[in-house]
C-alpha cells in the first residue's frame, strides 16, 4: 500500500478512516494559516508594524535601542527608560570568561560556522544566567536585555578568534550598533558606517510569526526557559530559507562577479530553475517593505566608499530587475543586507548572527507574551501512513 493511500480500518480498529492524506496541507507549509494572536507586529502586504509604529516610521527616527525596549516593554521609551535601559545594556555586556572560552574552542572547528558557535554560546550563557529556570515575566525580561546586551560580544569575539587576533572588550562609550562593529573590526566605525548597522537591526527585530520566532514560542509554550526558546530560535533561523539568505545572496554576488555576467548567470539560473536567495518570501508577495530602506541606505553608504563597494549594489539591481521582469518575485530584506554588509567590510558568515543580535529583541518579546498568557502549542497531524496491519 503506497503510504498516501487512504487508511482503511481493521475491524474492530480505531476509526481512522478521516486520516485521509490532503496533498494541499501536505505541500502548504502552512501558508496563510493563523496560528495565534500577537500584540507584538503585524506583517500585512501593505505594512509592517512594530506595535503601532510602521517600519519607515521606526527606521527613520527611532534607535534600535529604542525599538529593543518598544518590543521588550511594550511601549515608546520615556527619556529616563531609555537612559536605564541603554546602561543596562551597557552593563551586561560583557562575557563570563567560560562564554569567552567556548567560543574560543569552538570558532575554529572544522565543522563550526558562525550560527552555530553564537547558538552554543546562547545556550551556555543559559547555565551562567541566574534566572534561567524562571519564567516569570520579570525574570524572562531580564534574561532578555542580557542576551541582547551579549550577543553583540559574542560575535565580536568569535570573529577575533576566527581572524587570530586577540578579543576587542566592548566600548561603553559606543551604542548598540557602532560597538557591534567595533568588536568584529577593530576599528571605530563612521557615524555613516553606525547609523546603517542601527536602521539594519531596527530592520531585522521582528516580524511575527516567522519559522524562528514561531520555534522559539513553541518552545516556550511548553514552559522550558528563554535561553532554549532563542537556542532553538537560532536553528531555525540558521536555514538559507530563512535567515541564512543573507550570507547566501552575498555569496551569490560574488558568483556573478561582474555586470556583463548577470544576463548569462540569470539565463542559466532560469534554465536550472535554481533558487535565487534573497528574493521572495511566504508572506510578501509585491515586496518586502524592508527591503528599499536598507537598499536605498546601503547604496548611498557605498557610493561614498567607492566603485568597489557601489559595484555590488550595481549586479544586484539589474539582477533584481531581471528578476521581477521575468518573474515578478521581489527581493526580501536579506537581498540588500548582503551587499549592505559586505560594503562594510564584514565577513559573510557574520550577516546571520546579525540578525541574531537583532531579532533577539523580537524573540524575546513573542517568549514573554506566549508565557503570559501560555497554552501548549500542539496542533494534530493528518495521519498519512498505511492502515491497521499486524505486527
Ligand atoms: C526571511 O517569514 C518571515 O517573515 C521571514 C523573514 C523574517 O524577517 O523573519 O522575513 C526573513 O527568512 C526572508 C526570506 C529569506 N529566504 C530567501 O531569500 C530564500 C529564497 N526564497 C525562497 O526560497 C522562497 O521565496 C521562500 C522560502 C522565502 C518562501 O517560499 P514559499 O512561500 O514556500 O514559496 P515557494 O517556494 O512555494 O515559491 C512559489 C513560487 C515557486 O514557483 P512555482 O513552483 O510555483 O513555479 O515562486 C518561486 C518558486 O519556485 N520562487 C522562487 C523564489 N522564491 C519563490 N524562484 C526562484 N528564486 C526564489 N527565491
Amino acid at each position: 500500500m503506497s503510504s498516501t493511500a487512504p487508511v482503511k480500518p481493521a475491524s474492530g480498529a480505531v476509526n481512522i478512516t478521516t486520516a485521509v492524506a490532503n496533498p494541499d496541507l501536505k505541500s502548504s507549509g502552512l501558508e496563510g494559516l493563523v496560528a495565534g494572536k500577537t500584540a507584538i507586529a503585524s506583517v500585512l502586504q501593505d505594512k509592517l508594524i512594530y506595535r503601532g509604529y510602521t517600519i519607515e516610521d521606526l527606521a527613520e527616527h527611532a534607535t534600535f535601542e529604542e525599538v529593543a525596549f518598544l518590543l521588550l516593554v511594550g511601549h515608546k521609551p520615556s527619556a529616563d527608560e531609555l537612559a536605564k535601559f541603554k546602561a543596562e545594556l551597557v552593563a551586561e555586556r560583557d562575557l563570563h570568561p567560560l562564554i569567552t572560552e567556548v567560543i574560543q574552542k569552538t570558532a575554529k572547528l572544522p565543522n563550526a560556522v558562525p550560527m552555530d558557535v553564537l547558538r552554543t554560546a546562547v545556550s551556555v550563557a543559559g547555565h551562567l544566567d541566574a534566572d534561567c529556570q524562571d519564567t516569570s515575566e520579570a525574570a524572562n525580561l531580564r534574561k532578555a536585555k542580557r542576551l541582547t546586551a551579549k550577543i553583540p560580544t559574542m560575535i565580536g569575539h568569535m570573529q577575533n578568534v576566527i581572524d587570530g587576533k586577540p578579543i576587542i572588550a566592548p566600548d561603553k562609550m559606543l551604542g548598540h550598533a557602532a560597538n557591534l562593529l567595533w568588536m568584529m573590526t577593530g576599528k571605530k566605525p563612521t557615524p555613516d558606517q553606525a547609523h546603517v548597522m542601527d536602521v539594519s537591526l531596527i530592520l531585522y527585530a521582528e516580524h511575527d510569526f516567522n519559522a524562528s520566532t514561531f520555534t522559539g514560542r513553541v518552545i516556550s509554550s511548553t514552559m522550558s526557559d528563554l535561553h532554549g526558546a532563542v537556542t532553538g530560535a537560532i536553528a531555525a533561523l540558521k536555514g538559507p530559507l530563512h535567515g541564512g539568505a543573507n550570507e547566501e545572496a552575498m555569496e551569490m554576488l560574488k558568483e556573478i562577479g561582474t555586470l556583463e555576467n548577470v544576463v548569462p548567470f540569470m539565463k542559466k539560473a532560469f534554465e536550472t530553475k535554481r533558487k535565487l536567495m534573497g528574493f521572495g518570501h511566504r508572506v510578501y508577495k509585491n515586496g518586502d517593505h524592508r527591503a528599499p530602506i536598507l537598499h536605498k541606505l546601503g547604496r548611498s553608504m557605498a557610493e561614498k566608499i567607492g566603485p568597489s563597494a557601489l559595484k555590488w549594489f550595481e549586479i544586484g539591481e539589474k539582477v533584481q530587475q531581471i528578476m521581477l521582469d521575468e518573474k515578478k518575485i521581489w527581493t526580501n530584506v536579506d537581498f540588500p543586507c548582503g551587499m549592505t554588509y559586505f560594503a562594510m567590510g564584514i565577513p559573510v558568515p557574520q550577516y546571520t548572527p546579525i540578525f541574531v543580535a537583532s531579532r533577539i529583541t523580537g524573540w524575546s518579546a513573542h517568549v514573554i507574551e506566549q508565557q503570559a498568557n501560555n497554552r501548549l502549542i500542539r496542533p494534530i497531524a493528518e495521519y498519512a501512513g498505511p492502515g491497521i496491519r499486524a505486527w
